[in-house]
C-alpha cells in the first residue's frame, strides 16, 4: 500500500515552531484524524513528544535513533526508514508519514502520495519548514474545501519523471 505524506503548511513553508504546531484549525485535525483512522502514522520522536501521546485506533510508529519509549499498545518504536519500509510491505492499508520537518525530508524519496493542508498565515520566527520544492516531482490531483475555508490538495508523484 502507498506510503503517503501529510502535512499542513503555512504560505511560508512553516510546519512547526518551538516543537509544537503554530495554529489550531479544529477542521484540519478532524480531517487528519478520518484521513488516518486506522492505519499505520510515522512520526520523528520530537512529533512524538509534542503529541505527548499515542493518537487511538492507529498504529503510532515512533522513529528514534537513540531514544527508547516505554511499552505501550499500539505505539512502535523503529530505528531508520528502511524498517518502516519493511513494515509497510506488510501492513493492509497506507501507512501516512506524519512528520515533522525532519521525518518528512527523510521520507521524501519514498512518499508516492502529498496530502497538504495550506494554512493561510505566515508564521513569524517558525523553526521548521518545508522544502520550497517538496512538491516539484508531483502533480495535484484533487483539491477539498474544509470547514472555515482551509483547503487540502493532493498531490501523486508525476509519473513522467
Ligand atoms: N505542520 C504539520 O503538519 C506538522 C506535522 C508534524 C509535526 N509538526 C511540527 O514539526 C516540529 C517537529 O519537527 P522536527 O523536524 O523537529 O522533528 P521530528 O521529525 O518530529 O523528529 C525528529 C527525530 O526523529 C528521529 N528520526 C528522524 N528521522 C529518523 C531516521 N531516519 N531514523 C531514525 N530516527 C529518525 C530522530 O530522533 P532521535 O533524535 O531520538 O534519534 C530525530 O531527532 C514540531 O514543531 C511539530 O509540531 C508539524
Amino acid at each position: 500500500m502507498a506510503i503517503i505524506g501529510i502535512v499542513a503548511v503555512a504560505n511560508n513553508f512553516a510546519v512547526g515552531k518551538n516543537g509544537k504546531l503554530p495554529w489550531h484549525y479544529a477542521a484540519d485535525l478532524k480531517f487528519f484524524k478520518e484521513t488516518t483512522l486506522n492505519s499505520a502514522i510515522v512520526m520523528g520522536f520530537n512529533t512524538w513528544l509534542s503529541i505527548g501521546k499515542p493518537l487511538p485506533k492507529r498504529l503510532n510508529v515512533v522513529l528514534s535513533r537513540s531514544n527508547s519509549l516505554e511499552n505501550q499498545p499500539n505505539v512502535l518504536l523503529l530505528r531508520s526508514v528502511a524498517e518502516v519500509l519493511a513494515l509497510s510491505n506488510y501492513l493492509k492499508g497506507d501507512t501516512f508519514i506524519i512528520g515533522g520537518a525532519k521525518t518528512y525530508a527523510e521520507f521524501s524519496g519514498a512518499i508516492e502520495k502529498w496530502i497538504v493542508t495550506e494554512i493561510p498565515e505566515t508564521v513569524e520566527d517558525a523553526d521548521a519548514f518545508m522544502p520550497k520544492d517538496f512538491l516539484d516531482e508531483f502533480e495535484r490531483a484533487e483539491i477539498k474545501e474544509l470547514e472555515g475555508g482551509l483547503r487540502v490538495k493532493i498531490f501523486v508523484k508525476n509519473q513522467n519523471r
